[in-house]
This record gives C-alpha cells, sequence and structure tokens, in this order.
C-alpha cells in the first residue's frame, strides 16, 4: 500500500514535471495551511533537486530562494544558493537576496543521509531541523510562516515545544503524499512573534497614550503593548499575558 502510492506520487511528479513527489507534500501543506501566498518572499531549506521551488514559485510568483549542499539545476525566476544551513555565512548570503523586511515563508524538507539507526538518524533530523528553526527566527519578518519536516522520536516533543514557544499558531501534520510507513511529521508554525518581548516576561513601562478601546499605550524595545486601566502618562510594571505578531496585551502588577 505505501509503496503504491509512493509510486502514484512518482510517477504523477514525471507526468506533471516536477522534479521530485515531494512536490506533492508540499501542495497538501499549502492547501491546508495556505502557508503562501501570491507575492511571498519565500525560502527553502535543504531543496535540491527542487519539487518544492517549483510549486512555490508557482503558488507566489515572488522571490523565491533555494538552499542546498548539493547544487541545484536552474529553475526559471529562483534564485538558488549553494550551502549549508547550519552555517551563519549561509544565512547571511540568503538575507542578501531578500527583502529587508524579511522572508513571508521559510521552508524546510532537508533531510540527513539515512544511516539506518533509527536513534542516530532521529538526532541528526532534529539537529537539521533546529538549524531551520534558527534560520527561520533569523530571516521571517514578524507573523511569518514556517513549515519544517522532522523525523519523529524521543526529541521530537521538546523540539515541538520550542517552535510553540516563537509562533502563534503550530500544528504537526502529516501529509499523504508522506509514505505511511515513513517517520516523517511537517510541523507549521504561523504567526512568528517577536522576540521584543517575552511571554510572562515583566517590563517597567510609560503609557504614551490611550487607543481607541481605551487601553493604555505602551511600548517595550519599540513594540507596542497595550495596557487596561492605564492613564496617559502613568509610569508602571507590568506582565506580558499574550503577543500578537504585530502587538501584545501586559497587564499591570503593581
Ligand atoms: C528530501 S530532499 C529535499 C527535496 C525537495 N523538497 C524537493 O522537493 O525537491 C532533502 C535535501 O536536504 C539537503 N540537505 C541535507 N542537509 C543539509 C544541510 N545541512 N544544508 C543544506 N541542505 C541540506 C540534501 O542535500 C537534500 O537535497
Amino acid at each position: 500500500m505505501a509503496r503504491d502510492r509512493r509510486d502514484f506520487f512518482y510517477r504523477k511528479a514525471k507526468v506533471d514535471g516536477y522534479r521530485s513527489r515531494a512536490a506533492y507534500k508540499l501542495k497538501q501543506i499549502n492547501e491546508k495551511f495556505k502557508l503562501i501566498e501570491k507575492e511571498d518572499t519565500v525560502i527553502d531549506l535543504g531543496a535540491a533537486p527542487g519539487g518544492w521551488l517549483q510549486v512555490a514559485k508557482e503558488l507566489s510568483g515572488g522571490k523565491v530562494v533555494g538552499v542546498d549542499i548539493l547544487p541545484i539545476e536552474e529553475i526559471e525566476g529562483v534564485d538558488v544558493i549553494k550551502g549549508d544551513i547550519r552555517l551563519d555565512r549561509t544565512v547571511e548570503k540568503i538575507r542578501s537576496k531578500i527583502k529587508k523586511e524579511g522572508a513571508d515563508v521559510v521552508l524546510c524538507d532537508a533531510a540527513p543521509n539515512m544511516s539506518g539507526s533509527w536513534s542516530y538518524d532521529h538526532a541528526r533530523s532534529i539537529d537539521l531541523a533546529t538549524s531551520a528553526f534558527e534560520c527561520a527566527r533569523k530571516l521571517l519578518k514578524n507573523g511569518g510562516s514556517f513549515a519544517v519536516k522532522v523525523f519523529q522520536g524521543d526529541m521530537f516533543p521538546d523540539y515541538l515545544n520550542k517552535v510553540r514557544g516563537s509562533f502563534g499558531k503550530v500544528q504537526a501534520f502529516s501529509p499523504e503524499a508522506s509514505r505511511a510507513a515513513s517517520a516523517e511529521i511537517y510541523v507549521i508554525g504561523k504567526e512568528l512573534l517577536t522576540d521584543a518581548v517575552k511571554m510572562d516576561g515583566e517590563y517597567e513601562v510609560t503609557i504614551e497614550d490611550i487607543g481607541a478601546s481605551g487601553d493604555g499605550i505602551a511600548r517595550v524595545n519599540d513594540f507596542v503593548v497595550f495596557v487596561k486601566d492605564a492613564q496617559k502618562g502613568e509610569k508602571l510594571k507590568i506582565r506580558i499575558r499574550f503577543i500578537k505578531p504585530n502587538f501584545a496585551f501586559g497587564e499591570r502588577i503593581d
């Protein structure tokens, strides 16, 4: 059954002109989560031979950058970089290709060469997925989206929690085009949260203004925080209770 399904997507990719059957995984991820929209800037980590890049370009039509340690054959309208996603210099090369405010979407389908030892392969997959998560935090704009492949194992729950700490909405998903017997799963993060404020963090602020809803408006590291029951000009201590991509809510704790 698993082999039938794999062969089905393999043959379909040949007919449809995609470089890999993995292309259908990204299509299925995007159908469910609507990560890539028209004109989005998309970065694909571990992109060779380029099936995801073809799909990303079709969906966005905007700037698409693919990165791999292996060469990627040219795709019209797509920038390719040869580099290791675990290295800072690769992140800098990617940054030089995209707009200043950051990318809309970071994807990662990177996989280590399989050794056959489950725990070793799992650990290397978590290592790659962790590098992808760090790239995403450095390269995404606030509110941006992330999708990453992980081979499941005992370190998976910790990894998922780490992603949950940085994105407003996080889900694990297994697309139909993945093999039934495969250990792979995709972690989808939407709404990258700012690192200007931390959940439950305590800050001293000055209320600069009162918003339309009557809440006080303060700033922490240039990030807008709404505070209930506060007066303009008041200096007070707050605890962050809720973070959205462009603002947070804090409660006064004095
Ligand atoms: C499953 S393939 C990606 C397939 C791709 N999504 C497609 O649709 O064609 C995984 C890729 O991850 C790459 N990879 C593994 N480790 C990497 C690393 N440290 N940096 C960059 N690429 C890496 C591999 O070279 C391989 O090309």
